[in-house]
């Protein structure tokens, strides 16, 4: 008998909002392999989370036992400072919207998801949880990194006052994987260098140039890990540890080393420039996961595997993704650092 088997029943009702997304559909997926089939959910033209009417109607209807709440507006950098307003406006109505009623309704338990863009901007590496809000966020994604951190601490609010540890926020690292968005306009760094390389493949392009020194070090995470690691909080009996919870892998690398193993994947030869003259954002964003590493959950995907099968999947859905960038001499990015 599986682990899902022993603590939760099968026909508990799930709610998982933004399930055509990266990281929701890899619940999605992780809930269906272990053989869980009454899941609900919802596309944005169905059920639209801004909307506060129509979330309670549906919370009242369908009455989930448990929810992940992964819908949420997202965006590398460029997205952020463009449209920073709409970035606060939508996660803070959807958080807002979704924990009330799901208190309300009394969901057994629901994971709400964070963003390491939480943690100060100058804090110190690996960052652990109790170094949120001693210093202030990376400015570029101030709004996303707020609006987060509102919904976080509104699960911690719900908990403290209820006396229950129902509301789970947890802060996964840099996600990548199927079904992310590899729109250079709006992509974080891994999926826009990931388009970026296969087109400079195609196109036979002799270089390619990218943002800043390539010194930055980030922490990727394979989005099937992530969704292991919430069904694991969802269905751990006694949850004993302290919200927030970080999801990492424990590892980083910079991203010159990132393009370098995006460009032996792909199969790309030409040569990698890189314009110092544009920011590196900050230096470094590891995330300390020992709390999460006590429940017994750990990481199954190294980043080349994970780059591997996410590029296997993003050719074979080509026809259907957005157009990557055109590439080669320009200063375009594709949002060099991001926020995730
Ligand atoms: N990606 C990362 O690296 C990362 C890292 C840490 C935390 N997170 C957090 O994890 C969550 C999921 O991220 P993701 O990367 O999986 O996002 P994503 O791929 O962009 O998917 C977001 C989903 O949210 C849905 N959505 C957005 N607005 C909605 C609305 N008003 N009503 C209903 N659905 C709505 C979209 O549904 P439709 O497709 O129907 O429009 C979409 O499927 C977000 O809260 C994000 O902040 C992400």
């Amino acid at each position: 008998m599986g682990f899902l088997e022993m603590t939760m029943k099968q026909d508990a009702v799930t709610y998982v909002a933004g399930h055509a997304g990266l990281i929701g559909s890899a619940v999605v997926r992780r809930l269906e392999r272990e053989g869980y089939r009454t899941l609900i959910t919802k596309r944005r033209n169905e059920l639209d989370l801004q909307n506060a009417a129509a979330v309670d109607e549906f919370f009242e209807e369908v009455r989930p036992e448990y929810v992940i709440l992964a819908a949420g507006r997202v965006g590398g950098i460029m997205e952020n400072q463009s449209f920073p307003a709409d970035f606060m406006d939508e996660n803070v109505a959807i958080q807002l919207n979704v924990l009330k009623a799901a208190r309300k309704t009394g969901v057994r338990r629901m994971i709400l998801f964070g963003s390491s863009c939480m943690y100060p901007r100058e804090c110190p590496q690996p960052m652990a949880e109790a170094a949120l809000l001693s210093g202030k966020p990376e400015p570029t994604s101030l709004p996303y990194a707020v609006s987060k951190l509102l919904g976080t601490y509104m699960c911690l609010a719900y908990n403290k006052q209820d006396r229950e540890a129902r509301f789970i926020p947890v802060i996964p690292n840099s996600a990548y994987g199927p079904y992310d968005n590899f729109d250079p306009k709006s992509a974080h760094v891994l999926s826009a260098l990931l388009a970026r390389f296969h087109e400079a493949k195609v196109t036979g392009a002799q270089s390619i140039c990218l943002w800043g020194t390539g010194s930055p070090r980030r922490e990727f995470i394979h989005a099937d890990d992530i969704a292991g690691a919430c069904v694991h909080l969802l269905l751990e009996e006694d949850l004993t540890v302290e919200f927030p919870i970080n999801i990492g892998i424990g590892e980083d690398v910079s991203i010159k080393e990132l393009a370098e193993l995006i460009a032996g994947v792909v199969g790309y030869r030409g040569e990698l420039n890189w314009d110092s003259t544009k920011p590196d954002g900050a230096p470094r964003k590891l995330l300390d996961s020992a709390r999460i590493r006590s429940l017994g959950w750990k990481p199954r995907i190294g980043l080349r595997e994970g780059l591997t099968e996410t590029y296997r999947w993003y050719v074979n859905h080509l026809k259907t993704a957005p157009v990557p960038m055109q590439v080669g001499g320009d200063n375009r990015t594709g949002a060099q650092v991001s926020c995730a």
